[in-house]
């Protein structure tokens, strides 16, 4: 083609160009220019785990709140747009591609639970658009089968190889357990993944575990598998669960004469368990959680006091995530000094000493930060504080 014709096709493209510059600018402004950054919030607001949603948007947005009422970041504010995956796989695709090619966000907080969380990584990364999940612990969350760290995948919290050590050492030693029977929600890689680690520590420990069972998400009838299990003998029976499963559990092995000490992770983090299993059917069980809002901590202290007064309620450890999660994104885009995702991504991967609320985050090479947690006991329907583990 002649000098004269490759010109032309430029002018037109120029012309081109400059219309959809100006149709940006009349309808929805383009990012840089817009006095707002768009924050997606994939969460669980409806189905089996709400409460988790609704404790982590809470985090979430007072993080925000206190970040606009300072002038906000890059003189915008943020503004939190959330989309509901109603606890579910395919939901939580849908609530990701929408956040990202119609909302247009900078980058999503969220999902808050890990199976929900791996369902979004692809789209994310397809669209190149990071995902900071506060919660999800799930190894695979950042690395893929292979070993290979995904490049758009941040978390802010532990992962599940820590809590699962926890757990099984606190059997080992606080409780004294040379045998336990690991009881599995089989629909959650949460789930999945911590049998695996606490299964590791305990046998290391010299323990023995005596049975593996199962359930499903939404079962409402645990008493034939905990007949089953009663009969083991065991010294503790290892949940890892979340609320719903947990507080039916509790409830119905107390009701079988099951008296041994019940032990789980994170997911027990909800009031709900009380409220389903009942006070009595908790004494004598233990969880690992991201933090204790009876903690000392100064930060700690005044994150309590400032959600209380926002919520009137104590925030639980997905409160604390939440508030923990938007500080890293916040601080990767005063960084990145920019609200280009590419460029918030590559400010995410250099997170480093940021203090929030649950600990210190700085990522390793796989994304990941390495954070203390804590054993909580539930004595009369509260939660006690039982020990950090440093990890
Ligand atoms: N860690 C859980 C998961 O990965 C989510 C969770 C975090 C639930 C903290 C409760 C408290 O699925």
């Amino acid at each position: 083609m002649s000098k004269k014709g490759l010109s032309f096709i430029g002018s037109l493209v120029t012309v081109a160009m400059f219309g959809l510059m100006l149709t940006g600018c009349g309808s929805t402004p383009s990012a840089s220019d817009s006095k707002e950054i768009k924050i997606g919030g994939n969460m669980e607001m409806t189905g089996g785990v709400a409460n988790y949603g609704k404790a982590t948007k809470n985090g979430i947005e007072l993080a925000f709140k206190e970040a606009n009422a300072a002038g906000g970041v890059l003189g915008k504010q943020l503004k939190l747009i959330v989309a509901d995956n109603k606890s579910e796989p395919s939901e939580a695709t849908n609530a990701i591609t929408k956040l990202i090619t119609q909302d247009k966000v900078s980058v999503v907080l969220g999902p808050v639970a890990s199976s929900n969380v791996l369902a979004t990584l692809q789209v994310g990364q397809d669209n190149k658009v990071p995902v900071v999940t506060a919660t999800g612990t799930n190894t695979k969350i950042t690395v893929d089968d292979n070993g290979k760290v995904k490049p758009y995948a941040f978390r802010s919290c532990f992962i599940d190889p820590f809590q699962g050590t926890v757990m099984a050492n606190f059997a080992s030693k606080s409780l004294n357990a040379k045998t336990a029977v690991i009881y599995i929600d089989n629909s959650s890689d949460y789930s999945k993944g911590l049998a695996e680690a606490f299964e590791a520590q305990f046998v290391k420990n010299g323990g023995t575990i005596v049975g593996k069972e199962a359930f499903l998400q939404k079962d409402q009838d645990f008493k034939s598998t905990l007949t089953k299990i009663k009969v083991m003998n065991a010294d503790t029976i290892f949940i890892p669960a979340y609320y719903e499963e947990v507080g039916k559990i509790a409830k119905q092995a107390r009701e079988l004469g099951i008296s041994i000490p019940l032990i789980g992770t994170d997911g027990w983090d909800d009031p709900k368990v009380v409220e389903v299993a009942g006070a009595a059917a908790l004494n004598n069980t233990f969880f690992s959680s991201h933090y204790s809002s009876q903690d000392t901590d100064p930060r700690i202290v005044k994150f309590v006091a400032a959600y209380k007064k926002e919520y009137g309620e104590e925030p639980n450890a997905l409160a604390a995530l939440g508030y923990d999660g938007a500080l890293m994104v916040i601080d990767a885009i005063k960084r990145a000094n920019s609200t280009e995702p590419s460029k918030i991504r590559d400010a995410l991967e250099q997170t480093k000493d940021l203090q929030v609320v649950t600990g210190i985050i700085t990522l390793d090479a796989s994304h990941n930060p390495i954070k203390s947690g804590v054993v909580i006991e539930m004595k009369d329907g509260k939660q006690l504080f039982k020990e950090k583990i440093n990890p």
